[in-house]
């Protein structure tokens, strides 16, 4: 079979992606990856469509300098919006979170009854009830826009036992919890890094879909599929830009990540591309 060593490449509005990340590095260890995190324009997700398409098509174009086999759009705001301009914009596949995440919701629940959270450009596309609805016709979705999320994740605010985001937390998911949802996606890839907060707030019978992961194990599906893998069981490299300052995000990815990433985050100018 053809082995393929070139990376693949990773993005989103910040650090969101990075859930995507690590489970990408569990799953396929002897994959290079390189990721570009969007730090100086995030959110994304109360922004116009044609904003969203113009920063994810830079973001790309960066990604593109090098030499990839694949993008994932490790962010579900790009993935409801604009995955279709840029999958048909590029010569290589380009994979978002919106399908995983749907087949593991419409796999996992039990009554039918769905949440959704996101960002409120996701949640306005409505695209992750179409593809679940694609999948269960009689699905009910509850969908919930929770704008304040991101520029908290951001801040480092998501640890249980924060007070700001336990408040916003509990006043966001309070819908869903009065919907009766057995089944919650987090349709955002910052959210994951949350998934403490909601779990306790959802309380223990309700699941999660971590659109993060999802989108890993579907990419790693794709690419073992295409014999496009890179044939090395482990020793993958991990690349990382992001458009504002590297401290703030080497910080934080290397306490998400779980080892110190900071040798291995740069900054570019997004603006050139
Ligand atoms: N991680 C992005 C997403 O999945 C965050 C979007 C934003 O920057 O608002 O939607």
């Amino acid at each position: 079979m053809a082995l393929d060593t070139r990376p693949i490449g990773v993005f989103d509005s910040g650090l969101g992606g990075l859930t995507a990340v690590r489970a990408l590095c569990r799953l396929l260890p002897g994959e290079d990856v390189v990721y570009f995190g969007d730090t100086g324009r995030v959110p994304y997700g109360s922004r116009s469509r044609e904003t969203i398409v113009k920063y994810a098509r830079q973001d790309v174009a960066f990604l593109r300098t090098f030499d990839l086999k694949a993008i994932v759009i490790a962010c579900g705001t790009v993935s409801t919006t604009a995955l279709d301009v840029l999958a048909a914009e590029n010569p290589i596949p380009v994979l978002g979170v919106v399908g995983p995440a749907a087949r593991a919701a419409a796999r996992l629940t039990r009554s039918g009854r769905i949440g959704l959270i996101g960002t409120q450009t996701s949640v306005r596309s409505g695209a992750y009830e179409r593809a679940i609805h694609a999948l269960n016709p009689a699905a009910q979705v509850t969908a919930q826009p929770c704008p304040l999320f991101v520029p908290l994740v951001e801040s480092g605010r998501f640890r249980p036992g924060d007070i700001v985001i336990e408040t916003v937390a509990a006043e966001y998911l309070e819908p869903l919890r009065a919907a009766g949802v057995d089944t919650l996606v987090l349709g955002c890839t910052h959210y994951p890094l949350l998934e403490e907060v909601i779990a306790a707030c959802m309380g223990p019978e309700v699941r999660l879909v971590n659109t993060g992961a999802e989108a890993a194990l579907a990419a790693a599906d794709y690419l073992r599929a295409h014999g496009a893998l890179s044939g090395r069981a482990e020793g993958g490299s991990c690349r990382f830009f992001v458009s504002d300052r590297q401290e703030d995000f080497a910080c934080l990815a290397s306490t998400f990540l779980g080892r110190d990433v900071t040798e291995a985050v740069g900054q570019v100018d997004i603006g050139q591309y």
